[in-house]
């Protein structure tokens, strides 16, 4: 089912996001070589060096403030193996970015950057590309077009409480199975994960909008308490509000106190996320201990 909303030939049930990805990497990029992603990005700032640990490769992160890649960034690094620098063997894009308040990339941004490394494979982390869907309005399959393979997270968003799903093409996730097993991702009990992850794909994603619009609430407030760190409540357009406040570690002391669970992605970075769990009165909530950590009416 997986496989079909995202157009690709064959797709792989995994225990993890992280293990979607690590599978990817291993699959695609060569070791000793270079594989491109934003700096932010889960496959380079979350997942403790795993790129470096399982495939033996080089990440050379790129910048990725908007949370999409710059075709000239991507261009020079594929170049510079011209100039003794190492073979870049992999791209990857996150769709949406979660560490740039979960911005969905355009197509053609998408399609800019591939073309900009030509003949490169592209893997995209979509552990929320259903959200990108629902907040562009264009088909996941669209959307992951010009990537080889492509993952999502079952849990998060859509519910599910374990997995999640890669995909690509069909050879590529028959090789993917063995790299499962290699990283202990073969589960006799999958059955019953992937049945709640069917549940995830066919009713889950329409509600997604919901979140969007919850999201979207506490990004106003977030703008209107702290004028002075430049928030701009726009980029908000999916479900997750990334932001700088001037005392992070107070904000979440006080948000936790008020029974707002909120978390810390970087030093001083505070992210809000909704979810099915995050009803009005809890984003209400959640506004309400905002306005009162930033004494705002
Ligand atoms: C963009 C992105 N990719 C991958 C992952 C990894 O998913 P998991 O936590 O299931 O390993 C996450 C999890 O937060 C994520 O936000």
């Amino acid at each position: 089912m997986f496989a079909q909303r995202v157009g690709k030939e064959a797709a792989l049930f995994v225990p993890s996001g992280t293990m979607a990805n690590q599978i990817a990497v291993r699959l695609l990029a060569d070791p000793g070589t270079i594989v491109l992603a934003g700096r932010r990005q889960h496959v380079v700032a979350y997942e403790d060096g795993a790129a470096a640990r399982n495939a033996g490769v080089q990440l050379l992160p790129l910048d990725d403030r908007r949370g999409i890649l710059d075709p000239v960034d991507v261009a020079s690094a594929v170049e510079a193996s011209g100039y003794h620098q190492p073979r870049v063997s992999l791209l990857c894009v996150e769709n949406t970015h979660m560490a740039a308040c979960g911005a969905p990339w355009q197509p053609g941004a998408l399609e800019a950057v591939r073309s900009s490394a030509p003949g490169i494979p592209m893997h995209m982390d979509g552990a929320r590309l259903f959200n990108a869907e629902v907040a562009t309005g264009i088909p996941a399959c669209e959307l992951a077009g010009p990537a080889t393979t492509v993952m999502s997270c079952l849990s998060k968003g859509l519910c599910a409480p374990v997995g999640s799903v890669l995909a690509g093409p069909r050879d590529l996730i028959e090789t993917a199975r063995v790299e499962r097993r290699r990283l202990g991702g073969g589960m006799r009990q999958a059955g019953v994960l992937a049945a709640a992850g069917l549940i995830a794909l066919e009713k889950m994603t329409g509600r997604l909008s919901d979140d969007h619009e919850r999201a979207r609430r506490l990004a106003e407030v977030v703008a209107q308490c702290w004028p002075e760190i430049g928030f701009d409540p726009g980029a908000v357009t999916t479900n997750i509000v990334v932001f700088s406040p001037p005392d992070a570690a107070g904000l979440l002391h006080h948000l936790r106190a008020q029974g707002v669970l909120g978390g810390a992605i970087a030093p001083g970075v505070v992210r809000l996320v909704t979810h099915h769990d995050v009803d009005d009165e809890g984003v209400a909530r959640a506004c309400r201990a905002l306005r009162q950590a930033g004494e705002c009416t």
